[in-house]
């Protein structure tokens, strides 16, 4: 069983799916119109794209942005939000790659590297990265220095100490024990710091102040941490229909999780406890965040 989004998840990943087919994906397309020798290239740039992801982080950007300003049309940040679902999307087609996790099924169809192959699907990743930066530079209705703070803030959270930084010690750790702190660095970089920068992104172009980005990453600490945990106990509880992806390759691949460290109720007690943290993050919120507080129920409860 699929649990459905609440209305406005739903309404903003429908949004989310279309600006990605136009915004995201016209460039390329207009491209292949004078160099036709990077149509199949294209077409696997939209197979990784637009194939039915959460849109998890593109919605908590939208919202950060209405927690700040619900009264905001928020037309700036419809880049921003594709932004880090390109980034995203990218590190998927990279941890699907045979040398990282091995994986054949992504968003319940072969992975990028199978349905076309390997050398396609590392510049899969690297094509859809690049465009993410491109597409927020390119950005109408944010200011230069809105630009310029998100683009550092995604680089940041993508790079060596984000993202791949995470990444790099997930593959080196196979095997080995790591311990309770070692595993929330893990995750934390791995998982946290791309939802952490979409929180702060919807918050700057929002007009923030200083405090309320400190509690949307207060917040987004916790349920980043939370959204990794969760991925680690559906991969032992959930099914390969439901989540799109092969259950059980964590315990396989002898991957250091949560579940491995402290057992399934043990996992499922930490993310309880990270959801308490994130809902606690936004006590001097009012009604404008209960998108936020939604999205970190749904988070924790999800099946997929
Ligand atoms: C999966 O992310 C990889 C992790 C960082 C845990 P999602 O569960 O958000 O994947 P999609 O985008 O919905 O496919
Ligand atoms: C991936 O973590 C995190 C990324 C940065 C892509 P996993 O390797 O656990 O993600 P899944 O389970 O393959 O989606
Ligand atoms: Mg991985
Ligand atoms: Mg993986
Ligand atoms: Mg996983």
């Amino acid at each position: 069983m699929n649990k459905a989004f609440p209305g406005y998840m739903g309404s903003r990943r429908d949004q989310v799916n279309e600006l990605l087919r136009s915004a995201a994906l016209d460039k390329p397309a207009s491209l292949v119109a004078a160099r036709p020798e990077l149509d199949r290239m294209a077409t696997a740039c939209s197979y990784a794209l637009t194939n039915g992801g959460k849109r998890v982080r593109a919605i908590l950007v939208y919202a950060a942005y209405d927690a700040i300003d619900p009264a905001g049309a928020a037309p700036g940040i419809d880049p921003v939000a594709c932004a880090i679902e390109l980034i995203h999307s990218y590190s998927l087609v990279h941890d699907d790659l045979p040398a990282m996790d091995d994986d054949d099924l992504r968003r319940g169809q072969p992975t990028v590297h199978k349905a076309y192959d390997e050398a396609t699907a590392i510049l899969v990743g690297d094509g859809l990265q690049a465009r993410a930066f491109e597409l927020v530079a390119d950005a109408p209705d944010l200011s230069a220095g809105q630009k310029v703070r998100i683009i550092k803030l995604l680089a940041e959270a993508s790079g060596l100490q984000g993202m791949v930084g995470g990444q790099y010690i997930d593959i080196a750790s196979i095997g080995k024990d790591l311990t309770l702190p070692q595993l929330q660095a893990m995750h934390a970089l791995k998982t946290g710091a791309l939802i952490r920068a979409a929180l702060a992104m919807g918050g700057i172009a929002a007009g923030a102040t200083d405090e309320q980005l400190a509690a949307l990453d207060d917040y987004g600490r916790h349920i980043g941490l939370a959204f990794q945990v969760v991925d680690d106990i559906l991969d032992v509880e959930g099914d390969t229909a439901t989540l799109g992806k092969t259950q059980g390759k964590d315990g396989e691949a002898n991957k250091p999780t949560y579940v491995k460290f402290m057992g399934l109720d043990g996992a499922k007690a930490e993310a309880r406890r990270l959801l308490g943290n994130a809902l606690a993050a936004l006590d001097s919120f009012g009604e404008s965040a209960d998108h936020l507080r939604d999205l970190a129920r749904y988070i924790v409860e999800r099946d997929r």
